[in-house]
């Protein structure tokens, strides 16, 4: 799927679109009374536990207005890939449990699971986010306007974003599957996410995305985070995310 500025789409992102693509398919053939595809879609399979791989950034580390590619290089190489590895550690570790494994072991290693899941997640919309030029429009932008009142979301985000300032967490906004309402929330330990939510905007408030340029001014990294916001990701999200809704139904 292209986008508007030329910036591919992140490859996660794809893999969701081909998700949705193949809901919807099912829905279709569901609708006509045909026996649904033996096999999944391609683009639905999953990787299978222990064997996930990070994905590259989708942008050149050193084009991004405010963000160095020191610091963006080592958020990709060192805190993300290193989620993603943990996270297969921690699969491959549920996998080796014994019937009998001490529950304590076994909910250690879930909570494991998710927080590095999820980091994983967040991390490559948050990147997936990044490398545009930060001006917006398009179907959501019109929704955000109607839902929340002009510019009132990204006040709200902000905002948001300044309230985990020194701290750590995600700044989400998201689509419900549940009811199709848009949200923004804050979210720690990669954990505190939107159920049955699809991210659409992922800001990362962890220190170590802003810490090595901006030091304590988390503010100023926020105002570099929406210079280099590339909107038309969000909106293909968006799209992507309401079409899912649709299948849902
Ligand atoms: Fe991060």
């Amino acid at each position: 799927m292209g986008v508007s500025t030329g910036m591919s789409i992140h490859r996660r992102d794809l893999l969701v679109s081909g998700a949705v693509s193949g809901a919807a398919l099912l829905a279709a053939t569901a609708v006509a009374g045909a026996a649904p595809p033996a096999k999944p879609a391609k683009g639905k399979t999953p990787p299978g536990l222990g064997k996930h791989e990070p994905a590259p950034l989708p942008f050149k580390a050193g084009s991004l207005t405010g963000i160095s590619e020191k610091m963006i290089t080592a958020h990709h190489d060192k805190n993300y890939t290193g989620a993603v590895k943990n996270l297969n550690k921690v699969e491959a570790d549920l996998a080796a449990q014994k019937p009998d494994a001490p529950a304590y072991l076994v909910a250690g290693l879930r909570d494991k699971q998710l927080t590095y899941f999820n980091s994983m997640v967040l991390h490559e919309h948050y990147f997936g986010n990044l490398g545009g030029n930060g001006k917006r429009s398009g179907a959501l932008e019109t929704r955000l306007g109607s839902d929340f009142g002009a510019g009132a979301w990204e006040a709200q985000a902000r905002a948001t974003a300044m309230g985990l300032g020194g701290g750590s967490g995600w700044v989400i906004l998201g689509l419900s599957l549940h009811d199709g309402s848009l949200a923004i929330t804050a979210g720690g330990n990669h954990t505190q996410t939107l159920a049955f939510g699809a991210p659409l905007m992922a800001l990362d408030m962890y220190e170590h995305a802003y810490q090595q340029d901006y030091g304590a001014d988390h503010a100023a990294y926020i105002e570099a985070f929406f210079k280099n916001l590339a909107w038309e990701v969000v909106e293909a999200r968006y799209d992507r995310a309401m079409k899912a809704i649709a299948a849902l139904a």
